[in-house]
């Protein structure tokens, strides 16, 4: 049985041939809580060429939307703008099918897809190059470290389109092509997530990347991203956004985190936050026991404030907080005022290793960590309270 799907038009030589992949909840530890697509285009030029492939799971549909509009051995050019497997996995079984001329990648691009799939004959390009497809061109253009090695881009010029890969994507599922179809504040939510998941720790890269474009001289009508809906207007929107999550620029919130054993600490979150409160700085509690890491991330990116709680348990901080810390310390957050807190029986190396932990990201930690015995008393809580109070009139002064 061959399966049936379309494909979708995006300009007048360019056709959307990914996959919906309403279902996936996890990826890779990211909660895509709206599902993803996987972009793919072709391009219906002199030389038909495919720009990114799909999960392999996938290889079956979006061979089925290039049949609605193309046979797929038409094709005769792959271009693989990053060989992350949700981009590349389908590669192998689509080169099978296709047999194209050439396939071009970066020059990491040509290493890694080699590692994952073989040689499967890559042709290496570079920032400055491009390749001749009749009518149009595709020019190509390095973007290093966002997010990987071997992650370029590219820019068709017939139809004016940038194939940006995972740049101005997010993980969205849904019925529409263009992001002017969505509602903005789920766009926006969705791309915080991503950026906060995915990009955040190369945030000077990206904002590096966006004072560039300008100077690279594209016309863009089109910025057709690998996941999520494409941009067709408002350009400025998603760049603007993009720019905003790389500065970090602190707001008046915070954020405080916390696991709990037998409900000390978070005994002492909620004064804390109460605190905060008080000073008429918004404040969000997160139990880590109903927050996976992924949702912290983008609760945290735009925080001014990080407060983090937890017990001591087998001499060290609770596991759920050492995982969360962990995460977080990749993103390389900045711009935060930390605070370290949590309670203990005896050993107490719970906020010990919070506050140490903050320290190795580099955030400031204007207050020393607190931590309480068993069970808070009134006066301990009075004092938490009286903390987050203090860093909020900190936080206010610092952002004035
Ligand atoms: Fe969507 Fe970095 O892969």
């Amino acid at each position: 049985m061959k399966k049936v799907f379309k494909a979708i038009q995006v300009s007048a030589n360019v056709w959307w041939v990914g996959a919906t992949d309403w279902n996936v909840r996890n990826f890779h530890g990211y909660l895509t809580d709206r599902g993803s697509t996987y972009n793919a285009f072709l391009i219906i030029d002199d030389k038909v060429t495919l720009v990114d492939t799909v999960k392999a799971p996938f290889a079956d549909e979006m061979l089925a939307r290039i049949a609605s509009v193309i046979e797929p051995e038409k094709i005769d050019y792959i271009i693989s703008n990053h060989a992350e497997p949700d981009h590349s996995s389908a590669l192998p079984a689509v080169a099978a099918a296709v047999k194209p001329e050439k396939i071009f990648t970066s020059v990491a691009g040509a290493k890694t897809l080699t590692a994952y799939y073989g040689d499967l004959g890559y042709t290496a390009v570079k920032t400055g190059d491009s390749v001749d497809l009749g009518k149009g061109k595709c020019a190509f253009v390095d973007t290093k470290m966002l997010h990987w090695p071997d992650s370029m881009v590219t820019y068709y010029d017939r139809d004016k389109i940038l194939f940006s890969q995972d740049a101005f994507g997010m993980h969205l599922a849904g019925s529409f092509l263009w992001a002017d179809m969505y509602n903005k504040s789920i766009l926006e939510a969705e791309v915080r997530k991503y950026f906060a998941n995915i990009l955040n720790l190369y945030s000077e890269k990206v904002i590096a990347l966006l004072d560039s474009l300008p100077g690279l001289g594209l016309d863009i009508s089109i910025i057709a991203p690998d996941h999520g809906p494409l941009w067709r207007q408002e350009h400025n929107w998603i760049i603007d956004l993009y720019r905003n999550c790389a500065e970090q620029s602190p707001r008046a919130k915070a954020l405080v985190v916390y696991s709990t054993m037998w409900n000390s600490t978070k005994y002492c979150a909620e004064s804390f936050a109460d605190g905060v409160r008080s000073k008429g700085v918004e404040v969000e509690l997160a139990d880590l026991n109903s927050n996976d890491r992924s949702n912290i991330a983008t609760k945290a990116a735009t925080a001014g404030i990080l407060a983090c709680g937890a017990p001591t348990m087998n001499n060290q901080v609770f596991p759920a907080m050492a995982d969360t810390l962990n995460y977080l310390k990749g993103l390389r957050f900045k711009n935060k005022l930390a605070f370290a807190f949590g309670s203990c029986g005896w050993s107490g190396e719970g906020a010990k290793q919070i506050a140490a932990c903050f320290d190795e990201m580099k955030l400031e930690q204007p207050l020393p960590l607190k931590q309480v015995k068993y069970m808070p008393s009134e006066s301990d809580l009075q004092e938490f309270f009286d903390a987050g109070a203090a860093l909020a009139e900190q936080l206010l002064e610092k952002i004035k």
